[in-house]
């Protein structure tokens, strides 16, 4: 049996350097990054998207686990981060690295994958299932566990969360990605 944890795929591990050099520390961690790598390899001809690639390494996890069939789209406004994260990518051609708002990714759309990182998750959450295709996976993470229901945070009730767990369209729960973090994981009817 294995005693050791898992490889980072050397890809994540240059989009982790890279994002040490910029100074960028809104990477995600490797447990979301498994699961975004579970959700591409779950859709081997699929659409994957993504808002939000910052430096890539969520954009790597991903591409961890994408299909040959498979494409994926990430869009991130900071135009620096945007190279620096097609750099990464420069040698597929399956990875398309758009620089400016989430909203590009639409003409991408319907998604089977969507990791909703950076617009859209809270400016415009009925568009996020909208752009989903049936059966696509939908992943937002940086919650708090709450132990009640309805969901709360800071004090009051988390509408956003409670929002994409309850919605009619989406088959939705919420797990825990450490002790102290969770994810809202959803596929669309
Ligand atoms: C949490 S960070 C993304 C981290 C990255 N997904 C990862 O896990 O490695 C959020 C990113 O979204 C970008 N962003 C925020 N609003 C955006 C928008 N409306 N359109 C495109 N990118 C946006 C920010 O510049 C930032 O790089």
């Amino acid at each position: 049996m294995a005693t050791t944890a898992p490889a980072i795929p050397s890809r994540v591990a240059a989009a982790e350097r890279a994002a040490a050099t910029a100074g960028f520390k809104l990477s995600c961690t490797p447990e979301v990054g498994r699961l975004l790598s579970l959700a591409a390899a779950a859709k081997p001809a699929g659409t994957i998207a993504e808002s939000g690639t910052g430096c890539g390494v969520s954009t790597a996890w991903l591409h961890s686990g994408l299909g040959r069939g498979a494409r994926l789209v990430t869009a991130e406004r900071d135009e620096a981060l945007a190279r620096t994260a097609a750099a990464l990518f420069a040698d597929d051609e399956r990875v398309h690295v758009l620089a400016g708002d989430w909203r590009l990714l639409e003409q991408h759309a319907p998604f089977d994958v969507f990791f909703c990182d950076g617009g859209g998750k809270r400016d415009a959450p009925q568009e996020v299932v909208d752009l989903l295709a049936p059966g696509g996976i939908l992943l937002l993470d940086d919650f708090t566990p709450s132990p009640e229901w309805p969901p709360r945070f800071a004090g009051t009730v988390d509408e956003l969360r409670l929002f994409y767990l309850t919605h009619p369209d989406l088959q939705a729960t919420e797990i825990l990605t450490t002790p102290t973090t969770s994810a809202v994981l959803a596929v669309r009817r």
